[in-house]
């Protein structure tokens, strides 16, 4: 039983109990009589916990691998209050849908926390539609797709896009899409080619803002004509989530996604460690994010945690070489509590709709997952909101060994993280065993 905490619902706060049994809530308001376990709350803020919509753990990528695997990625992610993480499959290997499932279901049993997975699809031909089919029936209904990433072989065309997006719309699932047009991409990096600008600092300048837009406007058009339900990942320009408003207001059916770094940084703080794709944006671009977030046009805000150490970063200077992405699973919250909340830009319901209910909803897994209601599974947040930290990387559990955010102040570290009714952060310290992740099977909405 947790006592008097300040509980965040959907339609507000309110101060009461939360019961839980098993691994579930069982009552919530002022719940009478004494319970084996008490937790007194007062004081606190009661969050469902937290989902990370976008993260990728254990990933090979530029013939290495992210440091954190599902072990270490998992454990940071609950140190944050991350109860749910959604990952991604690995399609470099070649293989079915099915296949590239199974294999990182094998890879994700270390996990601590509970997952699901997107399926990636790097390869698509016509003949391929009876594996969207196959991967429903695996229980993943979201399927990621890239518009950029050609010399890697990960770019899907508008023409495959378009077959794509057809099948997973008939089947009743979400298309997900890292939206950069290639065919810009490619001008803007000739001109650095040509004149030899290669050094990762420059990374942000093969890809303007433009490059974001047009894709979006792409990926929209294509959600239009096949119906799709559209899924925009890592949003980080206002060109773009401009483009995603006017989408929705002509009845497109498509949600956004901005990350962290893309609200509380800005390109001066770009380095070579860190360095992500998309790049950072300029100081106007993050305050248009926090305006869209508040009115609705970003539904949500996931890391896109992918960490590599110091030496893997630094390890190339050509920025067509260098590992992309950050760490930060661990530090979603503590970010967007402190610049969204305390300074005023969300209140605590759309932060808890953004960091739960939103992407519960929008990748099937509500109202198990995203919400404090009875019957609902029991992840739990609890946060002295008025308790500041200051940064360190020694003080988070990622394996990256860096921040981005060394030495900022941030409040919402959470006291207490309850996940399936199991207490398993408390004091700073993990209590739980290696592997009580669960796998969270989901459903196409109607079915
Ligand atoms: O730089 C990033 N974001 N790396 C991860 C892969 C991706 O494009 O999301
Ligand atoms: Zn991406
Ligand atoms: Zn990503």
């Amino acid at each position: 039983m947790i006592r008097e905490a300040d509980i965040v619902l959907p339609y507000g706060v309110i101060k009461g109990d939360i019961a839980i049994e098993g691994e579930k809530i069982s009552a919530l308001g002022n719940v009478s009589g004494r319970a084996k376990k008490e937790i007194s709350a007062s004081g606190m803020l009661a969050f469902p916990g937290f989902i990370d919509a976008h993260v990728h753990f254990s990933l090979p990528v530029s013939g290495t691998r992210t440091t954190d695997d599902f072990a270490s990625g998992s454990l940071s992610a609950l140190f944050g209050g991350v109860t749910t993480f959604i990952d991604f499959t690995v399609s470099a290997f070649g293989g079915t849908l099915a296949d590239n499932i199974e294999a990182r279901l094998s890879e994700a049993r270390e996990s601590v926390a509970d997952y699901t997975f997107h399926a990636e699809i790097t390869s698509w031909d016509r003949k391929r539609s009876w594996e969207i089919e196959s991967a429903i029936e695996k229980g993943i209904t979201s399927f990621k797709f890239f518009m950029t990433y050609e010399d890697s072989g990960r770019r899907t065309d508008k023409g495959k896009l378009y077959h794509a997006f057809s099948e997973i719309a008939r089947l009743g699932g979400v298309a997900l899409v890292h939206a950069e047009d290639e065919e810009l991409v490619k001008y803007f990096t000739n001109l650095l080619i040509e004149k030899g600008e290669l050094d990762v600092k420059l990374f942000p300048k093969s890809r303007p803002p433009i490059v974001e837009a047009m894709a979006i406007e792409d990926a929209l058009f294509l959600a239009r004509e096949t119906g799709v339900n559209l899924y925009v990942v890592h949003v980080s320009t206002a060109a773009g989530a401009e483009v995603i408003r006017k989408g929705k207001m002509d009845g497109i059916t498509v949600y956004a996604e901005t990350a962290p770094h893309y609200l509380v940084l800005t390109e001066g703080d770009f380095s070579e460690l860190v360095s992500m794709c998309p790049p950072l944006r300029r100081r106007e671009d993050s305050i248009a994010l926090w305006e869209f977030l508040s009115k609705g046009v970003l539904s949500v805000v996931a890391t896109d945690h992918c960490s590599f150490s110091p030496e893997q970063k630094k390890s190339f200077r050509d920025f067509r070489r260098v590992p992309m992405g950050i760490p930060g699973v661990e530090t979603l919250f503590p970010l967007l509590f402190t610049h969204g909340y305390a300074n005023g830009r969300l209140g605590l319901v759309k932060l808890s709709e953004i960091l739960s209910a939103n992407p519960a909803k929008i990748f099937g897994l509500y109202p198990r997952k995203g919400v404090l209601s009875v019957g609902s599974d029991a992840d739990i947040v609890l946060v002295n909101p008025s308790r500041e930290v200051k940064l360190e990387a020694s003080c988070l559990h990622s394996k990256a060994g860096y921040t981005p955010y060394e030495g900022m102040k941030l409040k919402g570290f959470p006291n207490i993280v309850i996940s399936r009714g199991e207490v398993v952060i408390e004091g700073g310290k993990f209590f739980g065993n290696r592997g009580r992740g669960k796998f969270l099977k989901r459903e196409v909405s109607g079915s």
